[in-house]
C-alpha cells in the first residue's frame, strides 16, 4: 500500500468533485490501484462558500501558497486557474521543492509550460496536466503513453463544449448566438467574465497548443495559433450549410508541415454524415491521422466536475506510478522550435455567402470575377427568402481547392460592387473538393 498525499488550491466545479471522489470512492480506489489517496490540505478564495462537499474535516489555508509548506505533501493540484499570477508562482514553488503538480489549467501550460515543465524536469518531479485538455477525456495519456511511438500526421476536434453547445442550439432551435449564448451562461457552461476565451476561439487554441507540443515535439507557443471565432456566425450560415450538406462547428487541427507548425481554430464546415459533426452540446471530440491510423476518433465530456475530475486522479495515480514518461512524453529540453505556418498558402474549398440585391448582372458579374482570378465554383444556389422585390437576397457559393490569399483577394474585390450589402460570410469546408 502507498500513500499518496495531496493538497488542493482551488476549490471550484472540479476541485470539489475531486473531493468527493476520493470520499466517496475511497476503498475502491485503495483496493484496485493500492494507493491510500489522503488530502492533507486545501484552500480556496472563499471558505464559505456554498459547495457540494463538506470541508469541514480539511485543514484549510487562506493562503495557497502554504499548502506546499505541508510536511509530506507529495502533490499539489492546481485548480485556480489563473493564467500566471497566483497559479504560476504557486506551481513553480511547489515544483522547486520537488512537490508533484497536478493541473487543469490549460491557460498557463499555453502561455508558460515550457519553463515550468523544464523546472519540472530538472527536479525530477511531474507536472502533469490530462484535465487541461478536453476534461474528462484521456487524450493527453493515449498521445504520451500510446501514441508516442507514432509519427501523428495531423490532430484536429472540438476541444470548446461551450461554443459546441452554442452551435448545436443554434441549430436545433433556429436561435441566433447572442440568445443562445445567454442560456449557456443561465446554465453555468460560460460566464460573463470567461466567455470571449470561448466564443472568440481562446480557449480552444490554449488546448490545441498542448496537443501540438505532445504530438509534434515543438515547444509550447501560444502565439503560433491563427484563431476565429464563432461570435460572428449568422444562424443563416448553419441554415444554408445545412440546405448543402455540412454542420458548422469550431475545429481546431495543428499538423507540420514545411518544418513549420500548422495550428488553427476555426468555423468549418463539415460533412453532415462524419463523426465530428455530430458531436453535439458540451461534448469535445478529437480525431488523430498516424503513420499507424487512417483515423482515431475519441468522443467524450470535455468539461463538468465529475468527468474532469476523473483525469485529475488518472494523473495522481501516473505520479504514484512512477511511469518514467516525463510529463510531457519528450524531455524538456528536447522540445523544438517551430516556425508558425501562414496560411495563406493553403489551399481549402470554401462557403461563401453574399448578401446582394436583386438586380440584374449580380450573378454574372461574380461569376466572372472569379473565372479572371482562376478559382472554380463547385455550386452556387440563390434563395431568396420571401417574395418582396426590394429584399435582399443570399447568394451561397461552394468553391473548388483554392489559396487563401487568392479567395480574399476576389472577395475584397466583390465586395467593392455596388450590389453587395454586407461583408461577405466566409467560412472554410473540411476536406472537400
Ligand atoms: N470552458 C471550457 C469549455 C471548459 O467550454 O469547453 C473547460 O475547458
Amino acid at each position: 500500500m502507498k500513500n499518496l498525499n495531496i493538497c488542493i488550491a482551488g476549490l471550484g466545479n472540479v476541485g470539489s468533485s475531486v473531493i468527493k471522489s476520493i470520499q466517496e470512492n475511497h476503498s475502491y480506489l485503495k483496493d484496485k490501484s493500492s494507493i491510500e489517496f489522503n488530502i492533507l490540505g486545501i484552500s480556496a478564495k472563499n471558505k464559505d462558500k456554498k459547495r457540494s462537499i463538506n470541508i469541514e474535516q480539511f485543514e484549510w489555508f487562506d493562503n495557497p501558497l502554504e499548502l506546499i509548506n505541508i510536511k509530506k505533501c507529495d502533490v499539489l493540484i492546481e485548480l485556480i486557474g489563473f493564467e500566471k499570477d497566483l497559479s504560476f508562482d504557486l506551481i513553480h514553488a511547489a515544483l522547486s521543492k520537488k512537490i508533484h503538480v497536478v493541473t487543469g489549467n490549460k491557460a498557463l501550460i499555453a502561455k508558460h509550460g515550457t519553463e515550468l515543465f523544464n523546472l519540472a524536469d530538472k527536479n525530477n518531479c511531474l507536472l502533469l496536466y490530462e484535465a487541461a485538455v478536453a476534461g474528462g477525456i484521456p487524450i493527453i495519456k493515449m498521445i504520451k503513453n500510446s501514441l508516442f511511438l507514432n509519427k501523428v500526421k495531423k490532430i484536429s476536434g472540438i476541444l470548446n463544449g461551450t461554443t459546441n453547445y452554442i452551435l448545436t442550439k443554434m441549430k436545433e432551435d433556429n436561435l441566433n448566438f447572442d440568445q443562445v449564448l445567454s442560456i449557456a451562461k443561465e446554465k453555468g457552461y460560460t460566464s460573463d467574465s470567461e466567455s470571449h476565451l470561448d466564443i472568440d476561439g481562446i480557449d480552444s487554441a490554449h488546448k490545441l497548443t498542448i496537443l501540438s507540443s505532445l504530438c509534434f515535439g515543438s515547444k509550447l507557443n501560444f502565439n503560433n495559433n491563427e484563431i476565429t471565432g464563432i461570435s460572428k456566425l449568422k444562424i443563416d450560415d448553419i441554415f444554408y450549410a445545412e440546405k448543402l450538406g455540412y454542420n458548422i462547428k469550431l475545429i481546431s487541427e495543428a499538423y507540420v508541415m514545411d518544418n513549420k507548425i500548422y495550428s488553427v481554430t476555426s468555423p468549418k464546415l463539415l460533412d453532415k454524415n462524419s463523426p465530428m459533426a455530430n458531436v453535439n452540446g458540451v461534448l469535445n471530440a478529437i480525431n488523430i491521422e498516424t503513420n499507424h491510423h487512417e483515423n482515431i476518433f475519441v468522443e467524450g465530456e470535455g468539461a463538468g466536475g465529475t468527468a474532469t475530475a476523473s483525469s485529475i486522479i488518472s494523473d495522481l495515480y501516473e505520479i504514484v506510478s512512477n511511469s518514467k514518461i516525463s510529463s510531457l512524453g519528450y524531455k524538456s529540453k528536447a522540445l523544438i522550435d517551430l516556425e508558425k505556418f501562414h496560411t495563406n498558402s493553403i489551399s481549402s474549398s470554401y462557403y461563401l455567402r453574399i448578401m446582394t440585391k436583386d438586380i440584374p448582372g449580380v450573378l454574372s458579374n461574380i461569376t466572372s470575377l472569379f473565372k479572371d482570378l482562376e478559382i472554380s465554383i463547385k455550386k452556387i444556389l440563390q434563395l431568396p427568402e420571401n417574395n418582396q422585390s426590394n429584399s435582399p437576397i443570399p447568394i451561397i457559393i461552394t468553391t473548388h481547392n483554392v489559396k487563401k490569399n487568392q479567395l480574399i483577394e476576389a472577395i475584397n474585390k466583390i465586395e467593392l460592387f455596388d450590389f453587395v450589402l454586407e461583408k461577405i460570410s466566409i467560412i472554410s469546408i473540411d476536406n472537400d473538393d
